[in-house]
């Protein structure tokens, strides 16, 4: 049985990615790090927390005594490296815990990495999940390519790109073996309701206001959360060690077209009257320092590795937006409590 280290395993992004790995690859031993901050919840695991090729491990990638005992016990084999503090909003108001998780925490899992594997490095890997803000904002043209320079704009984009250079740096310095991989915007189930697309779902259901910010003409470039997993799995195995690989789903939506797609998707499911949702929406405030376009040239994973989405658009949408209906105690056991004061300090005076 081989070790293999998932942090941030309890998120969204990590969830699914723990879950292929558990199901796919009984041989593997898979220990999720997590911290279980408000965007990690055990739920989202619930059913493959019972499977014998699973543990959980409650700890915080901050602490580095912790980190470096954690991989004296378990000698782990690979790492794939999710655990992060992921929403923009949050880095805008709260800029100092992305510094920490995301710069520091991948520091301290890169250092213990190191120290365990020293020069014994073959069948070794230490891939790190990143995100396509760390190439900046585009304009109305062109695409992200992995040769693309870095230009992150947000505190939590500075963040992932800074712990991208550390990374790097590990590989080329220290001959730690890694792979990153730099992703688009994802969508599907088990997704934190701070996001676009789950909080908006939340919100038509509720009949709450829909927050837009500026007037909606920001572009996204939206991938199905399985598909990002079926990618990151392909990198794991397939992927070459010190390489960048994109992941996307050529297909950008503008923000408000996105909305009034839930809309009025969601009044047909609810049996509402045609454009009775779309009266919800609100414009808002926009987002400091807002990236217009995101657009990722996905070519090189899809020649080099042979992967692409495995699901349209409208397919990976419908499956979502039937989750969120199906999955009310999910969404209200997350909403409930702290929830309630974040959503009133980000949309309270807008
Ligand atoms: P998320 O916020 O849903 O989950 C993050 C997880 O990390 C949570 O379970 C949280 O408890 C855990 N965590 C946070 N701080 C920790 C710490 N100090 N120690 C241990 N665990 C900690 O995030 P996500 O959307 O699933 O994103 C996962 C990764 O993918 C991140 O690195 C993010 O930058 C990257 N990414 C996300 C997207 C996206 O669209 N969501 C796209 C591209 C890349
Ligand atoms: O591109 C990958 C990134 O995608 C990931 O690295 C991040 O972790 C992830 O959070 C996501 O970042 P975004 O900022 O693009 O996602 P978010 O869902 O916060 O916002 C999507 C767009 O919708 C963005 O243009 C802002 C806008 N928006 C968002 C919220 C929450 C609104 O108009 N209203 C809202 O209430």
């Amino acid at each position: 049985m081989k070790n293999i280290l998932i942090t941030g395993g309890s998120g969204f992004i990590g969830s699914h990615v723990v879950r292929l790995f558990v199901t796919k690859y009984p041989n593997y031993n898979i220990i999720n790090l997590d911290k279980l901050t408000y965007a990690g919840n055990p739920e989202n695991l619930s059913d493959i927390e019972n499977h014998s090729n699973y543990t959980f491990v409650k700890g915080d990638i901050n602490d580095a005594a912790f980190v470096f005992d954690l991989f004296k016990k378990y000698s782990f084999e690979a790492v794939i490296h999710l655990a992060a503090e992921s929403h923009v909003d949050r880095s805008i108001s709260n800029p100092n815990e992305f510094i920490m998780t995301n710069i520091v925490g991948t520091l301290n899992l890169l250092n213990a990495t190191k120290h365990t594997w020293g020069e014994n490095v073959k069948d070794k890997v230490f891939y790190h999940i990143s995100t396509d803000e760390v190439y900046g904002s585009l304009g109305k043209t062109g695409f992200f390519h992995e040769t693309t320079a870095y230009d992150p704009r947000s505190p939590y984009s500075a963040s992932k790109a800074s712990s991208d250079h550390i990374v790097r740096a590990y590989f080329h310095t220290f001959n730690v073996p890694v792979k990153i991989s730099n992703c688009s915007n994802n969508y599907g189930s088990h997704q934190f309701p701070e996001k676009l697309l789950p909080l908006m779902i939340n919100n038509i259901k509720n009949n709450q206001p829909l927050p837009v910010y500026g007037e909606g003409i920001n572009v996204r470039d939206w991938l199905w959360v399985v598909d990002h997993a079926r990618a990151i799995d392909v990198i794991f195995h397939q992927g070459k060690i010190g390489e960048t690989y994109n992941i996307g789903g050529h297909n950008e939506w503008k923000n408000i077209d996105i909305v009034h797609l839930l809309c009025d998707t969601m009044d047909e499911k609810l049996g509402r009257e045609k454009g009775t949702s779309r009266k919800l929406i609100t414009f808002v405030k926009d987002r400091a320092g807002h990236d217009m376009r995101y657009a990722i040239d996905a070519t090189k994973i899809k020649q080099e590795l042979g992967w692409e989405p495995s699901v349209t658009f409208e397919q990976g949408m419908n499956i979502t937006i039937d989750w969120y209906m199906a999955n009310q105690q999910w969404m209200d056991n997350i909403t409930s409590g702290d929830y309630q004061n974040y959503y009133k300090e980000q949309y309270g005076n807008k």
